[in-house]
């Protein structure tokens, strides 16, 4: 009795040990198979953004410090300004790398804001948040807690023209820059 109580553990165990050495084979092969499934689908999968139109904006001859140029971008509903801030900035664009451009709807509650070029910065009345153009649209005060989304721009020398290419940052009220 006791011998045969042995061999049914011993066979127990062996099962359970054989069983789960095999259930581990089988969970590490299934592992690195999802993994290069994963991998390879990762390489496989389409972006999931659309590229930004490339947008004509204004000559950088024609532009005069301080009096921002008003645009859209990267689409009618998305106000925005071009400012020639007169010194070269960090991101600044054109002959003298001193263009940038921002979205002009407040990053708090999206209202629309206004350059004053006393002070050399966008204030929004609603709430009076102030940001900085000549510090990447950085929020100065306010209520606000996001920077200004920032245009991205190209500059050809050839034809003097600028050129919306991208945007840095969320533009309010948006899941994604691009509907
Ligand atoms: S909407 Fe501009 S500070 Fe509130």
């Amino acid at each position: 009795m006791r011998h045969w109580l042995n061999r049914r553990i011993d066979r127990r165990r062996f099962l359970k040990a054989s069983g789960g050495t095999a259930a581990g084979l089988a969970v590490a092969g299934c592992t690195v198979t999802a993994e290069e499934q994963q991998g390879t689908a990762q390489q496989e999968a389409p972006k999931a953004t659309l590229p930004y139109p490339r947008t004509a904006i204004a000559r950088a001859s024609e532009l005069t410090v301080d009096e921002p140029v008003t645009f859209n971008y990267p689409d009618e509903q998305s106000p925005c300004a071009l400012l020639k801030t007169g010194r070269p900035v960090d991101g600044g664009v054109g002959p003298e790398g001193d263009i940038v451009a921002y979205s002009t709807l407040c990053s708090h509650m999206g209202m629309p804001l206004t350059y004053d070029a006393e002070a050399r910065t966008f204030k929004c009345f609603e709430h009076f948040s102030i940001f900085d153009p000549e510090l990447r649209g950085q929020q100065v005060c306010g209520q606000a807690t996001d920077d200004l989304p920032r245009i991205q721009l190209t500059y050809d020398e050839s034809s003097d023209e600028l050129s919306a290419i991208g945007v840095a940052g969320l533009i309010y009220g948006r899941a994604s820059n691009i509907l």
